[in-house]
């Protein structure tokens, strides 16, 4: 079995509280053991089976962690799939095999994705009645009229579940575009929700989950989510 590696200073920033800028100095003052001998240099790659000792701590990456990764079309938001790549596929972290998806996006679905060790947080982003905002931009195969505003802000009745969605905000910006902000994220809401006007979702993109967003992120890129962005999701 092959294990992935991970530069030295990075590991040390995801399991510690020391920046990666801080590791340099840990390493000249020998206070980092790798394997039982001082580390050499920021750049050592280490893998789930070395060995990181800081001042005579093991270090393990059992950190609460949170991911955005901005996904691509044609992955899963699985964890494992028999056909197709996942999102695990796209992230490199030394604790991605003990993440899992808060808030799924189909397989065609493109946009911001949270990944996290933290059971409590996703349930959070996931409940209804947290109310935390998803955004999407819809482009959908016929043009939308002012019924629809009217329509998901009052809520579609599901019958399979035998519901009314909450109420949701719809902008539109073209006949064929629009923006959607819904508080919950039921199975293939947004594709049902414009299926009771027979409309076609040809292209789905989360924007926004709660008050994070994707800034700069392209397509099949990953990162750690901020403390900042953490504070300000208001979801701890
Ligand atoms: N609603 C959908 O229909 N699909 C998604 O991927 C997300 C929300």
């Amino acid at each position: 079995m092959t294990f992935k590696t991970t530069r030295l200073d990075r590991f040390i920033h995801q399991s510690s509280d020391f920046s990666i800028a801080d590791t340099r100095l840990l390493i000249a003052q020998k206070r980092i053991i790798v394997d039982g001998l001082p580390a050499e240099s920021v750049q050592q790659r280490v893998t789930a089976l070395t060995q990181v000792v800081l001042d005579g701590n093991t270090l393990r990456n059992t950190k609460a962690v949170y991911l955005m990764l901005n996904k691509p079309q044609g992955v899963v938001s699985a964890t494992k799939d028999p056909e197709h790549a996942t999102v695990l596929d796209l992230i490199e972290h030394p604790a991605k095999g003990a993440l899992h998806i808060a808030g799924r996006l189909d397989l065609n679905s493109t946009g911001l994705l949270l990944l996290t060790n933290d059971g409590a947080w996703s349930r959070r982003i996931s409940l209804p009645e947290t109310k935390c905002r998803k955004t999407y931009e819809v482009t959908v195969a016929k043009p939308m009229h002012e019924a629809y505003v009217l329509a998901f802000q009052a809520g579609i009745y599901f019958a399979y579940e035998d519901l009314t969605t909450q109420p949701a905000h719809l902008e539109m910006l073209s006949p064929f575009t629009a923006r959607l902000s819904l508080v919950e994220g039921r199975y293939h809401q947004v594709k049902r929700m414009f299926g009771h006007f027979q409309n076609e979702v040809l292209a789905l993109h989360r924007v926004s989950v709660g008050s994070l967003t994707l800034g700069g992120l392209e397509l099949g890129e990953s990162r750690l989510l901020t403390r900042r962005e953490l504070e300000e999701a208001g979801l701890d």
